[in-house]
């Protein structure tokens, strides 16, 4: 089916809205080079060729989930595991911001180790010393918790679902709760969170129509950071020997995600790169407006081993968040240091 094409983006502000034939037929090839040059127009309009850096400090690798697709799941013994200490993870922070970021990220497993009081201390502390936004990433933490963080002065979460269709939720993620993490998302928002949820494409099991759904639940949702990378295999995992995904139909979600969410950040995820060298770039082209280098420390960096080739560099962080200014140059476009909030609340109705 062809695909309706919009006559403008920005202008009129309004959101392009697919049909579900239409994202079906945008996800299987139909019109590349239409869904790719808008979304790159509308991504350049949005941020004025900005491209948004974040600061990641990944503090734990202990995780007590089960996921069929992640190295970090609680199984896997052969992971070296290791856990910073509040000092490290400050200090983490403090490089990020003396190199002039403009957003922190805290990530984890879901590892109950680090008490609500505990990161509510570090959230404090950041704040207390830095001028940077604060976005956290810890995974399914009691509502209290989060209203706890949110008071601190945590400005964002994330928090994917990986797919939203039920049932290869509950295959890839045994014992997790679809519902439950649904409502958080909800709840996130109505804390005041700047929202963030996301997918990964091509998980074992997922079909274009399942795709297809999950963009249109993912918009549904009206969120400020939208997600989505590409599977990886790997090796210590139940899914070791499932295909790995594929980076242009990674591309081909981030595209329609941006045109549907015009105002959400949309980072070039590191599985693109992990998969194919070049791809996480070219995602920048094709509707990505965040990059996120790691800041965590080198010698624990290489064990944050969700999937194969994630964190493989082993030069300093001022080093690398270089390489990525230079590479988001050579593209035309600019690095930001701006907290780079979200401009998703000038599109809601
Ligand atoms: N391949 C690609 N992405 C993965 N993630 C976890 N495991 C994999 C994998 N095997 C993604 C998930 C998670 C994020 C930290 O990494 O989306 O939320």
């Amino acid at each position: 089916a062809p695909v309706t094409q919009p006559t403008s983006v920005k202008p009129t502000l309004l959101n392009t809205v697919f049909s579900y034939a239409e994202i079906l037929s945008l996800l299987q090839g139909q019109d590349d080079e239409w869904l790719f040059s808008r979304a790159k127009l509308a991504t350049e309009l949005e941020f004025n060729q900005q491209v948004y850096l974040r600061g990641i400090v990944e503090f734990s690798n202990h995780c007590r989930n089960h996921c069929h697709y992640c190295g970090l799941r609680t199984e896997n013994r052969q992971v070296t595991r290791y856990r910073l200490s509040n000092e490290e993870i400050l200090n983490a922070v403090d490089s990020i911001a003396e190199l002039g970021l403009g957003t922190v990220v805290l990530q984890s497993g879901d590892d109950f180790n680090y008490s609500g009081n505990r990161i509510s201390t570090l959230i404090t502390e950041i704040k207390r010393h830095h001028n940077l936004a604060i976005t956290l990433s810890l995974g399914d933490r009691k509502h209290q918790e989060l209203e706890k963080w949110r008071e601190a002065g945590a400005d964002r979460y994330l928090l994917k679902m990986e797919t939203f269709d039920r049932a290869l939720f509950a295959q890839c993620r045994p014992k997790a709760n679809f519902d439950e993490r649904i409502a958080r998302l909800n709840y996130l928002k109505s804390l005041g969170y700047q929202t963030g949820s996301g997918i990964i494409v091509d998980l074992p099991g997922m079909t274009d129509a399942i795709l297809a759904r999950d963009i249109q639940h993912l918009s549904e949702l009206q969120l400020d950071m939208l997600a989505c990378g590409p599977f990886i295999a790997h090796h210590q995992t139940p899914f070791t020997t499932s295909p790995n995904g594929s980076a242009l139909k990674s591309h081909r979600v981030s595209a329609i995600l941006r045109l549907m969410n015009p105002g959400a950040n949309i980072p070039a995820t590191s599985s693109l790169d992990a998969l194919d060298k070049g791809a996480r770039e070219q995602a920048l082209k094709r509707g990505c407006n965040v990059i996120m280098p790691s800041f965590t420390p080198t010698k624990v960096s290489g064990d944050y081993s969700i999937y194969p080739g994630k964190n493989q560099q082993q030069h300093p962080a001022a080093e690398r968040l270089n390489q990525v200014c230079q590479q988001i140059q050579r593209h035309g476009l600019i690095p930001s240091f701006s907290r780079g909030d979200s401009k998703r609340t000038q599109y809601v109705s």
